[in-house]
């Protein structure tokens, strides 16, 4: 029989899955699938993963529970469990449902009960907290249990995205590797030499590795509060006492610019919260927006009017921002500029940890024979910018920004050789 490994990159936005055959010594399929869950209302047994998660939730009219980013569960300490119909789901079981069908889907294509697997972490789950660090790394160990592995390696992500560049290369090169996710930034610095590509000992060619908590998804945070949160009552005044006018506190409104802090809305006391600011407000449209957002459950679909929005600008000058629903109305056009402007402050964090990370490792710029970017986020100018400017007349090269991290797991599999192990997961 033959045997077979997976590389698995379990992504805070998609997630991919590279099978390995063993005898062969080569990738034969790659597969991907979004990190999105839906769960449909009333059926308790049923959910649905990926692609297929989006067109059953706009079919049913956005109802039922819909869950995305669900990564950036693993390390919360306060999130425990979440009740959905009559079932209760801890972060492992929900990050199992993602593996277990990028299992299911990998295992028809090799025909076999795959149980074997490396799958990849980001350098820091969480900004630089150890213990939620933990808390996610033995939280993703459960998820890969019970999802039907037995026999799991982790490795960090960006050190598969370097495997991957690895194979298509000629030559040795000291490359710096970035890997611009959903969720987070990883770096990784190493010297890659197609000739030592799948070597058991690769401890001395790893000179740095080192991450940071923000990605695409915090830039469309930063989006819907400057550019969405204004047509959800962000600058409405309500009637605080007779004649005198206070605006909505901004605090409610940073609820809505994550996913997973939406469900603050559900609680009975914040809707009765912003009825009461409507009511006082004159019935302010834009509240009306608020509590039509909240009750038909649409977060789901104003981001992703802004991903598009985002994801058009990496190609164009400008873009228009439109949202149109149930009354709520958005058109806007955003130019490049201004998208910079919004994503300043997260973009200026990523630009002083690559700074830092290249004097705290003592990495010099002439040190570095290319660059390899990967991941979504790394496609907008304003971030490729970045490295060309840090980096002047070094090459920068990229591959497949969805499955290289997959891929380059995958290669890794002599992680199993126990004397042989990789430099321990413990970032610097
Ligand atoms: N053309 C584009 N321009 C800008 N951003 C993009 C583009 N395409 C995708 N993205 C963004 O890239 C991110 C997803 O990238 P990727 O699939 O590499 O992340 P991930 O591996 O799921 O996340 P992580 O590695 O952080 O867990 C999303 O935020 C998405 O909006
Ligand atoms: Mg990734």
């Amino acid at each position: 029989m033959k045997k077979f490994l997976y590389g698995i990159d379990f992504g805070t936005t998609n997630s991919a899955l590279s099978i390995f055959d063993e005898e062969k010594g080569e990738i034969t399929n790659t597969i991907m699938v979004p990190s999105l869950i839906y769960f449909p209302e009333g059926q308790d047994d049923e959910y649905i993963i990926g692609e297929e998660a989006i067109s059953a939730y706009l079919h049913d009219g956005m109802r039922g529970r819909f869950i995305k980013s669900v990564k950036q569960i693993l390390s919360r300490s306060s999130f425990t469990e979440t009740r959905i119909g009559r079932k209760r789901f801890n972060a492992a079981a929900l990050v199992a449902l993602i593996l277990k069908e990028l299992k299911l889907r990998a295992d028809k294509v090799t025909g076999q009960d795959c149980r074997k697997a490396v799958i990849g972490r980001p350098v820091f789950f969480d900004d630089d907290d150890t213990q939620k660090d933990s808390l996610a790394q033995s939280r993703l160990e459960k998820a890969a249990d019970l999802a039907g592995f037995d026999a799991v390696r982790f490795q960090f992500e960006p050190i598969g995205a370097a495997f991957a560049y690895e194979k298509t290369l000629l030559q040795k090169k000291t490359v710096l590797v970035a890997d611009l996710g959903g969720g987070t930034t990883d770096f990784t610095c190493l010297v890659l030499d197609p000739v030592n590509a799948g070597r058991r000992n690769r401890k001395e060619n790893f000179l740095a590795t080192g991450g940071i908590y923000i990605g695409g998804d915090s830039f469309d945070s930063a989006f819907m509060w400057e550019k969405g949160t204004p047509y959800f009552g962000k600058n409405t005044r309500y009637q605080a006492v007779p004649g005198k006018y206070l605006y909505v506190p901004k605090s409610l409104f940073s609820n809505i610019c994550t996913w997973d802090k939406m469900n603050f809305f559900n609680s009975v006391r914040v809707k009765n919260e912003i009825e009461d600011y409507y009511y006082f407000s004159d019935k302010d449209p834009m509240l009306k927006n608020l509590i039509t957002l909240v009750n038909q459950n649409l977060g789901y679909s104003v981001f992703h009017a802004i991903e598009q929005t985002k994801i058009e600008l990496s190609s164009r000058n400008s873009s228009p921002f439109t949202y149109s629903r149930s009354g709520i109305e958005i058109n806007e056009l955003i130019s490049v500029k201004e998208y910079e402007d919004i994503i300043s402050k997260d973009f200026m964090k990523i630009s002083n940890y690559l700074d830092e990370f290249l004097t705290t490792n003592d990495i010099k710029v002439k040190d570095i024979d290319c660059l390899f970017l990967t991941g979504g986020t790394s496609m907008i100018p304003a971030i490729r910018n970045l490295f060309r400017l840090r980096f002047p007349d070094i090459p920068l090269n990229s591959g497949d920004n969805f499955i290289s991290v997959a891929k380059g797991l995958a290669y890794s599999g002599y992680l199993f050789e126990e004397d042989n192990k990789l430099p321990p997961l413990t970032a610097n």
